[in-house]
């Protein structure tokens, strides 16, 4: 068994912005997978949102999961649907049915009403990945957790997708877990939480 992380003891706020950044391997997908509901292999507590999560049925797990938002560097999209199926097949997931005016806002908040019929294929990274934000905001979460969002766009989409980041979060008050190893990237938040070899090795406040 591997030890991804020890002794990690976090509190993070409801609303608040802040980026995890370390080295390979020091264990920043493991935090977020924990954070995210979507690792429960771990000793010790977490409480998200006043619940404490694990010992908690399923049905309960889903409910919350609903409420996060995800986006990865590898975008995650359904290739053999469109632009528009995906964000219909995450409405299924998260809300129970296809939400099309929310379908619709959500592109237009991304600017991407025009590729709503294209493919992922016909897609630039940047476009991609503002699909994807757009898909983790379709269910206004609570809680956007991003694991290296930019770590597979180039510097003008890195901005872009950076923007939309900031945008979510003044606008709605999100609350936003960036995950990078990129410090220009890491300096958006509001709070910069640094994994060394599984262990918090720095912490601190932006101002
Ligand atoms: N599924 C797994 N099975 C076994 N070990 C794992 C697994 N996932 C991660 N690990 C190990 O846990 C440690 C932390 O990995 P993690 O993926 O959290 O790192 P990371 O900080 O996200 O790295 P990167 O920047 O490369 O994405 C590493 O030692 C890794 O080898
Ligand atoms: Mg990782």
């Amino acid at each position: 068994m591997v030890e991804a992380l020890k002794n990690i003891n976090l509190e993070i706020n409801i609303g608040s912005y802040c980026s995890i950044v370390g080295k390979s391997g020091s264990g920043k997908s493991s935090l977020l997978k924990i954070i995210g509901l979507l690792d429960f292999d771990y000793e010790g507590t977490y409480v998200l949102f006043d619940n404490q999560l694990r010992s908690n049925k399923d049905t309960v797990v889903s409910k919350h999961r609903r409420k996060i938002g995800f986006v990865f560097q590898d975008f995650q999209l359904i290739n053999r649907y469109t632009v528009q199926k995906n964000l219909e097949t995450a409405s299924v997931i998260k809300l129970g049915y296809v939400d099309k005016e929310r379908i619709s806002e959500v592109l237009e908040e991304v600017e991407m009403s025009s590729k709503a019929e294209s493919y992922p294929d016909e897609l630039s990274g940047g476009q991609k990945q503002r699909i994807s934000i757009a898909r983790a905001m379709l269910a206004k979460p609570d809680l956007l957790i991003a694991d290296e969002p930019t770590g597979a766009i180039d510097e003008e989409n890195t901005e872009n997708i950076l923007e939309l980041i900031d945008k979510l979060h003044k606008n709605t008050n999100t609350t936003i877990i960036i995950v990078t190893h990129d410090m220009d990237v890491a300096q958006r938040a509001d709070r910069i939480i640094e994994l060394r070899d599984g262990v918090i090795s720095n912490d601190r406040v932006l101002l």
